[in-house]
């Protein structure tokens, strides 16, 4: 055996050519046929939607009008997000995108969330906005956007988009999953079921138990809702 295929080589080439390309994969899989609308009423559900049957699927099924409609922001945060994931449009099923329409009223933001399983892309449709979102080793990216500028999220990064005109702003926004999920920092820390002790609150902000309650009283009635 010559050094070039020795164990060590054939282990190393393996890791380099197998392992490798494995763990940087970060969107959904590819799709292993032409398309695969989600049957959303399975009652087994794997990693995603079983495929409804071919012979059931129409023209409808790969378009959606969902974000065409400007979403209510009348809420503490003055803003709404559209989604235009799996579960509202099953036609993405198994094909690893996703768009959301995010609108924000004067004065108001969309809070700071990360996705857990998907990158973002967005463009500013209308308004001017401030994007911004913080890396693991917390240093601070942002930006001022107008109206066609573009910005990137990497995945799994607390981010979060403000308007900052006198006008309410519309954004779009890509995602390379089906079903990116979204963490909203506040409302998971603060209005979780059942609610996180005090203690590891007053801790971790290094505020005593007032301020944590206070917040808390803020997000309790927050919508409780299933991720997949
Ligand atoms: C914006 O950040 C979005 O998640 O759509
Ligand atoms: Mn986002």
């Amino acid at each position: 055996m010559t050094s070039s295929t020795s164990p060590l080589s054939l282990i190393f080439s393996l890791l380099v050519y197998v392992v490798l390309p494995l763990v940087s994969r970060s969107a959904d899989s590819d799709p292993l046929q032409d398309f695969c609308i989600a049957d959303l009423n399975a009652t087994v559900i794997v990693n995603g939607f079983p495929c409804k049957p071919a012979s059931a699927v129409t023209s409808d099924d790969f378009f959606f009008d969902g974000l065409s409609k400007e979403g209510s922001t009348a809420n503490i945060f003055g803003s709404s997000v559209t989604r235009g994931n799996v579960l509202s449009f099953p036609g993405v099923n198994t094909l690893g995108i996703s768009m959301n329409r995010v609108d924000i009223a004067p004065g108001g933001m969309n809070a700071p969330h990360w996705h857990p399983r998907s990158s973002e892309s967005g463009v500013v449709i209308q308004g001017r906005v401030l994007v911004g979102f913080m890396t693991t080793g917390n240093v601070f990216y942002s930006k001022n956007l107008t109206v066609g500028q573009m910005f990137v999220i990497p995945i799994g990064l607390v981010h979060f988009q403000q308007n900052i005109g006198e006008e309410k702003a519309l954004l779009f926004t890509a995602f390379n999953s089906q079903n990116p999920g979204s963490v909203v920092a506040s409302v998971n820390l603060f209005g979780s079921t059942p609610s996180i002790p005090n203690d590891v609150l007053t801790k971790a902000f290094q505020v005593d138990a007032n301020v944590v309650n206070g917040i808390k009283s803020k997000f309790e009635s927050s919508t409780k809702c299933m991720e997949f």
